[in-house]
């Protein structure tokens, strides 16, 4: 007990003389060695990392939350960026998997020396990028990622999108509104994804705590273009209702085929089929297909209306999820810069330094974004209010549509 005593004692003043603690999160000044540049005032702006998806099939995706981002820089730096000094988006692309997003965001923390990350666009590729920024002592904030599991990653990992948890289940409880006499429900995921593999969990669990019969789950790939063998073997259980865990491409050409086949009852889409870009995949077909929405274009606050009316004057449509998202991500950073600038002036930070106290700000503020207000639970998990669903209209043509609300009180 004693020798326990003097060490720890030791410990406390060794880590004291250092003038901060020893924890992880606790001391970044305890890595001002490795790098004495104070950073920030090196630039004339501060760099924040993008690493969304600008090539493969998830590209669409990964567009709609490079538009929000950049509508997001212009908005803040218009209003004089960190109190005088701009932020600057450095983008990389990911591509579609994990080694795209791992080779980005060692770019964007080695050799670009951002403060942060936005990205990357997919869960799947977050569980392997997410953890060299978290070794890195870099702070990271999804968008998009929407697993189970994400902000538990590590202390440098938050999100500003709602989990699967939250969300999935509006949608399958506005089908039900829908059609009362719902009983039978086939389920599809995409089982090489993390994110649709814990999707396809929340829904096959509310489709159970609803007392719904589950009548076949049938698995697919991001990757497939053929789904003639799993619609058909759902569609020979006759259900009443199809809920789907995919991503837009594949996802979009799984409804074309399942109502080609015949099917004509209601069908859900997760969070991967949030995106306008589907329509141009299941056309006049991707009618009437629910999705659950963590931001609606008309939500009433300032902030939501500058920014739908920015996106809409350069984008000619109202703003994605996604887009809202991503603008939340980087307002996030924006504003939890000003506040640390003034409690801690941050070009006086090395760049060590400047990451962890911004990772450590960050978690503790509110923030009035599109979304609504929002903040973070200590692990990093965003805590939001509003949640909506929507409904794809589409024009007899397929070639325009657009998500109409629903009532869901
Ligand atoms: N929401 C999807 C994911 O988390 C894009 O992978």
């Amino acid at each position: 007990m004693k020798n326990a005593f003097i060490y720890h004692t030791t410990l406390l003043f060794t880590c004291s003389t250092l003038l901060l603690g020893c924890g992880k999160t606790d001391n970044p000044r305890a890595n001002s060695a490795n790098n004495s540049t104070a950073t920030t005032s090196a630039t004339d702006y501060i760099p924040i990392g993008i690493a969304f998806a600008q090539t493969s099939n998830i590209a669409l995706l990964g567009q709609e939350g490079t538009d929000g981002v950049k509508i997001a820089e212009k908005y803040f730096n218009d209003k004089g960026g960190i109190n005088g000094k701009p932020i600057k988006l450095i983008f990389q692309d990911t591509g579609a998997d994990e080694v795209g997003a791992v080779n980005a965001f060692q770019n964007l923390i080695n050799h670009n020396k951002v403060v942060g990350i936005i990205g990357p666009t997919l869960s799947q590729q977050a569980f392997s990028a997410d953890p060299i920024a978290e070794r890195n002592q870099v702070p990271v904030i999804g968008a998009s990622n929407t697993a189970k599991g994400i902000p538990e990653i590590g202390d440098y990992v938050a999100r500003v999108s709602a989990s699967v948890t939250v969300v999935a289940p509006y949608a399958v409880k506005a089908a039900i509104k829908q059609n009362p006499n719902i009983k039978k429900v086939a389920v599809f995921y995409a089982h090489n994804d993390a994110f649709n593999k814990s999707e396809t969990e929340i829904f096959q669990r509310t489709v159970k705590d609803l007392k719904l019969d589950l009548v076949t789950v049938q698995k697919f790939q991001t990757t497939d273009t053929d789904f003639q063998t799993q619609a058909s073997n759902a569609i020979n259980f006759k259900p009443d209702l199809v809920i789907i865990s995919g991503l837009a491409v594949d996802g979009g050409n799984l409804v074309k085929q399942l109502r080609e086949l015949g099917y004509q009852g209601l069908i859900v889409g997760g969070n991967g089929f949030n995106t306008s870009h589907i329509f141009s995949v299941c056309k006049a077909l991707c009618d009437g297909i629910i999705i659950a929405q963590a931001y609606s274009p008309v939500y009433p606050s300032a902030i939501n209306t500058a920014f739908r009316q920015a996106y809409q004057a350069q984008y000619h449509k109202d703003p994605s999820q996604v887009s809202a998202q991503s603008f939340a991500a980087l307002q996030v950073y924006v504003e939890a810069l000003q506040s640390l600038d003034k409690k801690s002036q941050i070009n006086k930070l090395t760049l060590p330094q400047l990451r962890t106290e911004l990772n450590q700000q960050l978690l503790t503020g509110t923030y009035q974004t599109p979304l609504g207000e929002i903040a973070f639970t200590p692990v990093g998990d965003v805590i939001q209010k509003e949640f909506y669903v929507a409904q794809l209209q589409m024009e007899p043509n397929g070639i325009k549509g657009k998500f109409a609300f629903l009532n869901i009180k």
